[in-house]
């Protein structure tokens, strides 16, 4: 090779790097551009071998030209990758931007559920009252959910017809907050006025008025001297509150292994005051079970029955919020439908 012959390869060759270069449209472009343009497999391995081929003269002109060529291409790889990283740069900024002059995206409004709504309310008139809210486990066991409460071994209620069981032995869902009463009782002395709200289960058919699934607020209060008036006034305080100063309490009486008297209580239909409509039927709207806490259950827990008396009712929230709210099927309320829930947006 004579030295123009050296000469015109390496012009060659800074033209054709330098054009690869520029040709290299991202970094992993110009990487590939670097390797074909100065790599060890590239012409430039070879262009530096064919020099050691020349006379000295020669070849230092050459090897001047040649290290002249290289560092512009090194300077043009350079520039390239530093224009290449901000055009990347830009690229990702870009695609974090946040154009602030776009409309606001409004988040859903959540409210609460209707039975959540009427549960704080029942909450609320007792709390006032000077009452407690109390908490026991959905999951029960046998001493708690009857044999506490006075529910015989022979009580249809135990089957397992009638209740849910879980695969433990002994532990069952349970089937009425009144279980909440004995875990109270167990763990504090009276005076006692606690209030208990809380999911229950039982094996029904389900219908318009029925769940397997529902809830209870139950409320116990044991104390000394408290009478069955005592419940009563305690009930027409509560009906006024929920529904409306004009209502009257109806108490009927009624079995429960519990309470000795027991009563099912009803309230004057809040639509027709009594009269009877299709609301209520006969004028009364039946709302809960109650009575006096039967001695064996004081007893049971502790308590001095000749010093202590109590009284107790648990009240279905699905059947005041129905009352409440005009809902003719209990089964809405549960199924979660937006439309439906929708409409209790607001209210509190
Ligand atoms: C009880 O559960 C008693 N523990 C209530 C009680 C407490 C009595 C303290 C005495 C002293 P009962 O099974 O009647 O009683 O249920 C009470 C209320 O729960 C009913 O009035 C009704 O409003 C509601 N309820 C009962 N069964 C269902 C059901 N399957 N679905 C929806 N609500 C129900």
């Amino acid at each position: 090779m004579d030295p123009n012959e050296a000469h015109r390869i390496l012009e060659e060759e800074r033209a054709r790097g330098l054009a690869l270069i520029a040709e290299a449209t991202s970094m992993d472009a110009l990487e590939a551009a670097k390797i074909a343009v100065l790599g060890r497999r590239s012409p430039w391995s070879e262009i530096q071998r064919s020099l050691g081929r020349l006379s000295d003269a020669d070849r230092k002109a050459a090897g001047m030209l040649a290290n002249e060529v290289r560092s512009t291409l090194e300077a043009a790889l350079d520039e390239r990758r530093a224009a290449l990283g901000e055009v990347e740069e830009r690229r990702l900024l870009d695609a974090d931007a946040v154009d602030i002059t776009l409309p606001g995206r409004c988040p859903r409004e959540g409210s609460l559920h209707p039975l959540t709504i009427v549960e704080h309310e029942v909450v609320e008139v007792f709390t006032r009252m000077g009452y407690r809210v109390a908490e026991g486990p959905e999951i029960e066991d046998d001493w708690h959910n009857f044999e506490a409460l006075n529910i015989p071994a022979d009580h249809p209620a135990r089957t397992m017809k009638d209740s849910l069981y879980v695969d433990v032995p002994g532990l069952l869902l349970r089937t009425e907050t009144s279980a909440v009463q004995i875990r109270t009782m167990e763990s504090q002395q009276p005076p006692v006025y606690v209030l208990a709200p809380g999911r229950v289960y039982r094996r029904e058919a389900v219908d318009a008025t029925h769940q397997s699934v529902f809830h209870q607020v139950e409320a116990l209060a044991v104390d000394e001297g408290l009478s069955f008036s005592d419940l009563k006034g305690t009930l027409e305080a509560f009906a006024r509150a929920m529904f409306g100063e004009n209502r009257r309490v109806r108490l009927n009486p009624d079995y429960f292994p519990f309470v000795e008297p027991g009563a099912q209580v009803a309230v004057s239909c809040f639509v027709c005051d009594g009269v009877g409509c299709r609301t209520c039927g006969n004028g009364w709207i039946e709302l809960l079970g109650a009575g006096m806490v039967h001695p064996k259950v004081l007893e049971n827990c502790g308590y001095d029955s000749e010093r202590y008396t109590g009284f107790a009712f648990g009240v279905g929230v699905e059947r005041i919020a129905m009352v409440r709210y005009g809902v003719g099927d209990m089964r809405l309320f549960l199924e979660g439908d937006l439309r439906f829930l929708e409409q209790f947006q607001g209210v509190s």
